[in-house]
């Protein structure tokens, strides 16, 4: 029979891949959204790309009596895989109190019902953002962590400690928590992609938003960086690519395969691309000149980071597969579907 996996924030821009590979896989998926920052069509977008639509419920994980009712109706979960969590850096400084309760909450809610209806295994999203501006580069697991640049990475930091005491008091319960760094690009049907609502505040949706001609120009956070064309550095990683990295974590953990009940990746792709190279490259394999200027720096941003992959590619046996010129080709083409052109 198939393994059930609770995948919360399932319809938002990384559960939704990982929903697919889950299924291609062959696992049942129930999926835990309150779409607040995503929308019930991506279930269309799954069942197309599958042939299969995944169980889906609209519920806040923030109250924890709905959670215990979410678990008590779903006897049998084999593992949670845990994306909901508000993600916004800029809005977590102005509003810490809603990243406090969101992604610690619904946290403590999700391991609690865990721990009352016997789940085992947890999957959780965690980032790079836990590393800050690391002085060695690239960072690897043990690369310490520095204090949090913002109450979001905060966030992320005491969610990895909260695992860590939690795994530790509860022999039965595993966690492969997983440092994502900056993930893009959209699944390659372009039926589910990244959905930004309002202004994007990242790189890749800014780019494609700014070539469709939504936004008149992409601005340039700095270019008098110490790095080689002055621009910032960072590890983009295809979304794709980085949600079969959940299902090799699901499958180990499902088949007892990993060595100790809190296990922390990098999942990147170990190179690091800068700004002023990502916009090069789009430009070269969309075809598309790109309005852009160099503005100052952004406050907050860290000059430079990728990932030392080896440990995931080692012990995950995973690696990524797509190239730079391929994500950014998916990112462009998920723009086009969303704003109804043919590709
Ligand atoms: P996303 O916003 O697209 O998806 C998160 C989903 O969680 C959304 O669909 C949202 O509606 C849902 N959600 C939020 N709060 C909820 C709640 N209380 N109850 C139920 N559902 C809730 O974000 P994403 O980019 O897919 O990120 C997924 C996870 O990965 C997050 O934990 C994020 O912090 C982490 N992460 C993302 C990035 C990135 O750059 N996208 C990088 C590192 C880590
Ligand atoms: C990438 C680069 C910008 C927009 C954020 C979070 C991090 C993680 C991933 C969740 C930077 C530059 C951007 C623009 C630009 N999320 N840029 N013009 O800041 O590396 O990471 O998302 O965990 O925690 O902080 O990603 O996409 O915002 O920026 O020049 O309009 O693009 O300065 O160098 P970032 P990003």
């Amino acid at each position: 029979m198939k393994k059930t996996i609770l995948v919360t924030g399932g319809t938002g821009y990384i559960g939704s891949h990982t929903a697919v590979a889950l299924i291609d896989e062959g696992y049942d998926v129930v999926i835990v959204d309150n779409l607040s920052n995503s929308k019930m069509e991506v279930l269309d977008g799954i069942e197309k790309i599958t042939g299969i639509r995944p169980r889906f419920e609209q519920l806040d994980l923030v109250y924890s009596e709905r959670v215990d009712a979410f678990f008590k109706s779903y006897a049998k979960i084999s593992a949670v895989i845990h994306f909901a969590a508000s993600k916004a850096v800029g809005e977590s400084v102005s509003n810490p109190l809603k990243y406090y309760q969101n992604n610690l909450g619904t946290l403590v809610n999700v391991l609690q019902g865990m721990e009352k209806y016997d789940i085992s295994n947890i999957v959780f999203s965690s980032s790079c953002t836990v590393y800050g501006q690391s002085d060695i580069l690239p960072v690897t697991e043990n690369t310490p962590i520095k204090e949090a640049m913002s109450p979001y990475g905060n966030t992320k930091q005491i969610c990895e400690e909260i695992l860590r005491d939690t795994v530790a008091a509860n022999e039965k319960l595993s966690c492969v928590a997983l440092r994502y760094f900056n993930p893009v690009g959209a699944h390659a049907s372009a039926l589910i992609g990244e959905l930004p609502l309002g202004v994007p505040d990242n790189l890749v949706p800014f780019i494609t938003q700014t070539a469709m001609g939504i936004r008149e120009k992409l601005r340039v956070f700095g270019d008098d960086y110490n790095t080689p064309d002055g621009s910032c550095v960072r590890d983009y990683i295809n979304v794709v690519d980085l949600a079969k990295a959940h299902v090799v974590s699901i499958n180990r953990m499902i088949n007892n395969q990993n060595k100790k009940h809190m296990e922390i990746f990098n999942l990147g792709t170990g190179n690091g691309v800068s700004v002023l190279e990502m916009i090069k490259t789009f430009e070269k394999v969309t075809g598309q000149a790109l309005n852009y200027e160099i503005v100052a720096r952004r406050a907050g941003d860290i000059e430079q980071v990728w990932a030392d992959t080896s440990f995931a590619n080692n012990e995950l046996g995973w690696k990524t597969e797509a190239n730079l010129e391929d994500t950014l080709l998916s990112a462009w083409n998920w723009e086009k579907h969303i704003r109804g052109k043919k590709s």
